[in-house]
């Protein structure tokens, strides 16, 4: 098994509890999913794309976990209900939600985009609103739990070309705050993730353009899948018993820099420095 896989994950206590994850038929929705099962949790993985779904729930279940495909689109109040309805029937409790689904599409502000401006409103902020409340109000009846909201970056230094997108983002960020003061006498944590440049693997990557992103980053990689799981399960798990309203952003220091380095920056730069140590003019 894997370092944190069925023969013991990192944190025992997660093990037989319950995760709702949304957005969980791929990328790191995915990856999610696939973190919470290996330490032993039941997760109910949510997503619009059924076929989608299914391939990553069977891949799950053929791991030997235990994992429920629930397929409805979530912008509708009325398949929210479903989903907490039936995952309530089947396992009882509630214990981790993750909000994960969203449309990441982005634009420039004066290209009309009214339609994408509504549809994000509502994946990315009243379908969390609302499952975050309907979670919320299971975790209660049942001494508490962990809602964690997918980020971004794009909540905290905006994205060229970022609407309707980051607007949503900062919006999590508020909500998450909102609802961590709002919920802790529950027992009910409220934290989010905000993920850099995530690469999700596949095919239709450009590695030169790859590359030169990478370099704008402090620790000079693309995160990964994993590394945003690895965020989740902390915050899902008791080591994280007193972090609440928090957003952490898992980003390779992409946020701490005042300006990226463009392309041949960094050795002009040391270049520079040594000159003025030596007291030279460059
Ligand atoms: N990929 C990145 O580099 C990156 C960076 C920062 C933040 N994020 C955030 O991480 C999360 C996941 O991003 P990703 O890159 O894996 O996205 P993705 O597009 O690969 O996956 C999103 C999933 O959400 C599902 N979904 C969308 N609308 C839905 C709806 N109405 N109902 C149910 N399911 C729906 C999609 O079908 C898809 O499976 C998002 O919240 C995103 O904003 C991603």
């Amino acid at each position: 098994m894997t370092e944190h896989g069925a023969d013991g994950g990192r944190y025992p206590e997660l093990a037989g509890k319950v995760a709702v994850v949304t957005g969980a038929a791929k990328g790191i929705g995915r990856g999610i999913a696939s973190r919470l099962n290996a330490e032993g949790m039941t997760v109910v993985a949510a997503d619009i794309d059924g076929a989608t779904l299914a391939t990553t729930v069977a891949a799950l279940r053929s791991a030997g976990a235990e994992a429920l495909a629930f397929t409805g689109d979530l912008r509708e109040a009325a398949v929210i209900d479903r989903l907490f309805r039936e995952t309530v029937e089947r396992f009882t409790t509630v214990d981790v939600l993750v909000n994960n689904a969203a449309d990441l599409r982005r634009r420039r502000l004066l290209d009309e985009h009214a339609d994408l401006l509504d549809l994000q409103l509502a994946t990315n902020i009243r379908s969390p609103y609302l499952c975050s409340q309907r979670a919320a109000a299971i975790m209660r009846r049942h001494g508490g739990g962990s809602i964690i909201n997918i980020s971004s970056v794009g909540a905290l230094r905006a994205h060229h070309r970022g609407f309707p997108y980051d607007v949503t983002k900062g919006a999590i960020n508020a909500m998450t705050l909102a609802m961590a003061i709002d919920l802790g006498e529950y027992g009910i944590r409220v934290n989010a993730i905000g993920p850099g440049v995530t690469f999700k693997g596949g095919r239709g990557v450009d590695e030169a353009e790859r590359r030169v992103t990478e370099e704008r980053i402090p620790l000079r990689r693309s995160g990964t899948v994993d590394d945003m799981a690895a965020m989740v399960a902390f915050l899902a798990s008791s080591e994280s018993s007193y972090v609440t309203g928090q957003v952490i952003y898992v980003d390779g220091g992409i946020t701490a820099q005042l300006s990226p380095p463009g392309p041949g920056a960094l050795e002009k730069d040391s270049r520079q420095i040594e000159s003025l140590e030596r007291n030279e003019t460059p």
